[in-house]
């Protein structure tokens, strides 16, 4: 692994997409900060970010012949791994809130922000923005944020964690090549509130729905009280509880 390691920089994604651009990138490079101060979530919402106590770090992953209809399986993969890393550590109640937030119970752990370069029809690369609480004692003004220390009850070393997910994000999108079926039927099985009556709202009111699973274009599918079946992208639906 190429690790870049910074002291400070506003976003680690917008940094390496920089560099992305000025040079000839080797792929697998990781750019690691001990600060992050203008980190970027989904949907232009500001990532929270403690220094000595969270991680912030993102990696290029080159491909070749891989089609922008994929783009989301890159999310799916990713949340994966993560999802396995963070078992192996022995975070309990571990779930993937739709499309790629890591939940630990009721409470967001870990951020992920997925920005492709596309040409034409393919995508050329992928910068995978990984925001991780990992030591954060308490967090102000965030309800519903938790870290690995609060969740597991134990602390961690900063630099281990790091190290573990970073290889194992590299390895997995190596391997990307092979078997979405599966990859996309062990994303399904570890959503957040699958199979359970949940409260949604869409531009226009609140619902209540059951989430069954998702198509492979990332679109999230609700069962909705009168037993139909319906598909949201992103934008259009929100999980209130
Ligand atoms: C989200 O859940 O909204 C995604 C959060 C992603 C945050 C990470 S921190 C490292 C990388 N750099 C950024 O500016 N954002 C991502």
């Amino acid at each position: 692994m190429n690790v870049i390691k910074l002291s400070a920089i506003g976003s680690t994604n917008d940094y390496l997409k920089a560099l992305c651009k000025e040079t000839d990138l080797q792929d697998g490079t990781v750019v690691l900060t001990e600060e992050q101060t203008q980190g970027r979530g989904q949907m232009g919402a500001t990532w929270f970010f403690e220094p000595s106590k969270s991680l912030a770090f993102s990696v290029f992953k080159r491909f070749d012949g891989i089609y922008v209809d994929h783009q989301f399986a890159i999310m799916v993969q990713v949340s994966l791994t993560l999802l396995n890393c963070l078992e192996q550590f022995g975070i309990p109640d571990l779930a993937i809130k739709w499309p790629n937030d890591i939940m630990a119970g009721d409470k967001k752990l870990c951020g992920i922000l997925v920005e492709n370069q596309l040409k034409g029809s393919q995508i050329k690369g992928s910068v995978i923005g990984i925001g991780l609480n990992v030591m954060n004692g308490s967090f102000k003004g965030l309800p519903k944020a938790t870290s690995m220390l609060l969740s597991a009850g134990n602390s961690f070393d900063l630099e281990e964690v790091f190290s573990t997910i970073a290889e194992e994000i590299v390895f997995c999108l190596n391997h990307f090549y092979a078997d979405h079926y599966h990859l996309f039927k062990m994303y399904e099985e570890s959503l957040y509130r699958k199979d359970q009556v949940s409260v949604f709202s869409d531009q226009n009111e609140q619902f209540n729905g059951i989430i069954r699973g998702v198509q492979s274009n990332g679109e999230l599918r609700v069962e909705i009280e009168d037993g139909t079946m319906k598909s949201y992208r992103l934008k259009e639906i929100k999980l209130l509880n």
